[in-house]
């Protein structure tokens, strides 16, 4: 059993010991060269395209590194994965866009605000996501395993 003392002894030095370790950990979270957001990229027009992406609710329907609605596709490697040309089609389109059914709001946006989605969805694609797969769901892994069974 520990003394009346002992015990706060105890208690004080594990609460300092990480309470350091908590400090020590954070100041390495926030050093330069660990940064994994490439924040030095942010330039106006990435910072415009995120304001498109709040304020038109686009996070109702997509989602991005899987924060956001399930109804449309997940976004974070879009430009990987379509391109900016694509991209900037189904952001211009008059009508809405739906080759796989589902509707996608036909935003008509100009070219200025279609080049500030694109500049979001560049510098969001190089995030490093630190090995998180984007694909949670079992279901969407096994689709994606049959459609290159295919291929
Ligand atoms: C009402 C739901 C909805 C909202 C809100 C919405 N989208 Fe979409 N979006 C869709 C659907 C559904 C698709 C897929 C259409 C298809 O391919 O058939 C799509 C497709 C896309 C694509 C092409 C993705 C791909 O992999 O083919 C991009 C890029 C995109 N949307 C961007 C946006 C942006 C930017 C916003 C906000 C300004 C937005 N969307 C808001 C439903 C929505």
């Amino acid at each position: 059993m520990l003394s009346k003392s002992q015990a706060r002894a105890f208690f004080l030095g594990g609460t300092v010991v990480t309470f350091l370790i908590f400090i020590g950990l954070t100041i390495y979270s926030f050093m330069p060269s660990n940064d994994q957001t490439n924040f030095k990229d942010i330039d106006k027009n990435v910072v415009r395209g995120k304001e498109i992406w709040e304020s038109n609710n686009c996070m109702g329907c997509h989602s991005i590194m899987g924060e956001g609605g399930y109804y449309a596709p997940e976004l974070t490697k879009v430009i990987e994965r379509r391109g900016e040309g694509y991209i900037k089609a189904v952001l211009m389109s008059p009508a809405p866009w739906a080759p796989k059914g589902r509707k996608m709001v036909a935003y008509k946006m100009s070219q200025e605000d279609a080049d500030a989605m694109v500049a979001y969805f560049k510098w969001i694609g190089k995030i490093d996501l630190n090995g998180f797969d984007r694909i949670v769901s079992p279901l969407a892994k096994d689709k994606l395993k049959d459609q290159q069974k295919i291929q």
